[in-house]
């Protein structure tokens, strides 16, 4: 993890104790909206929380919705079981495992996943992107359209390795999901712009290999790791399943077939 040189920021007064609280509690410094000296400002806005990248003509911001925007639409459209997620974490009609999304982000899979009906738990170890993933939790509870969803989302700031391997037998989830970042090998041009100021954040993850090892110990039916369509494998090792979309490859690891106990 990086997280480089964070200040909490507020737009608008009624936002400020918002503000002061979260700096309070993720123990970052208070500045106003002059981010001097400072890579990204995590800002208190009245739409939400959102991240912003320092200086003139910089990309951003990072603020995650459930609601509207991107996973609203795609929540709207309706997608359902067949899609490659879906069936990546062998969703079936009277079959919703219980996920656990070690590696949550701005949470997108994770919402597509409860959409669906799953239960997920949602790791995230960097205490920006959880309280950005907070936020947005908390304002979809309060939509009539979002609450019965996120509902079935519960986030803990933690790192996923220690968790699991902590967990004790019984509370072992069905699947565990893994989306570690990638490492970085596209020209930055060719980067979308919200994902340069997220690795800012959150770094390369670089011990994908260890999450990977304690996944596989800790999930009862299967891991599945989500992986750039053309990329080499987590940890070098093979999946049992694979499934593919044009972008992306769902690498699915067995540890028991559905059904067997
Ligand atoms: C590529 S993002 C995941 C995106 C996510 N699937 C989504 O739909 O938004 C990877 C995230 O995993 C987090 N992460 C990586 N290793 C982790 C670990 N061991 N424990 C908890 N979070 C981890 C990183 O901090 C980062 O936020």
């Amino acid at each position: 993890m990086t997280e480089g040189r964070i200040a909490v920021g507020w737009e608008g007064e009624a936002q400020q104790a918002h503000a002061e609280s979260l700096a309070h509690r993720l123990e970052l410094p208070l500045t106003g909206l002059a981010a001097d000296g400072f890579d990204m400002l995590l800002v208190a806005a009245p739409s939400g929380l959102e991240l912003r990248q320092a200086g003139m003509g910089t990309p951003g911001p990072i603020r995650v919705d459930f609601v509207q925007g991107k996973a609203g639409h795609r929540r709207r459209s309706g997608e359902g079981r067949g899609q490659p997620l879906a069936r990546a974490v062998g969703l079936k009609k009277g079959r919703l495992p219980y996920v656990l999304d070690a590696t949550a982000g701005l949470g997108r899979d994770a919402f597509v996943l409860a959409s669906l009906g799953c239960s997920v738990l949602l790791l995230e170890r960097s205490p920006v992107a959880a309280a950005l993933l907070a936020d947005a939790i908390d304002r979809a509870s309060v939509d009539t359209k979002t609450r019965p969803i996120v509902r079935l989302m519960q986030l803990r700031c933690e790192n996923a390795i220690g968790y699991m391997e902590n967990l004790p037998a019984a509370a072992c989830p069905d699947v565990v999901y893994l989306d570690p970042m990638y490492p970085h090998r596209m020209k930055t041009a060719l980067v979308k712009k919200e994902m340069r100021i997220f690795r800012q954040l959150v770094g390369d993850d670089s011990d994908s290999r260890d999450l990977l090892a304690a996944a596989r110990k800790c999930a009862r039916f299967r891991v599945v790791v989500k992986r750039p369509a053309r990329s080499t494998r987590l940890a070098d090792e093979f999946p049992d399943i694979e499934i593919k979309s044009p972008n992306t490859r769902y690498d699915v690891y067995v540890n028991r077939g559905y059904g067997s106990n």
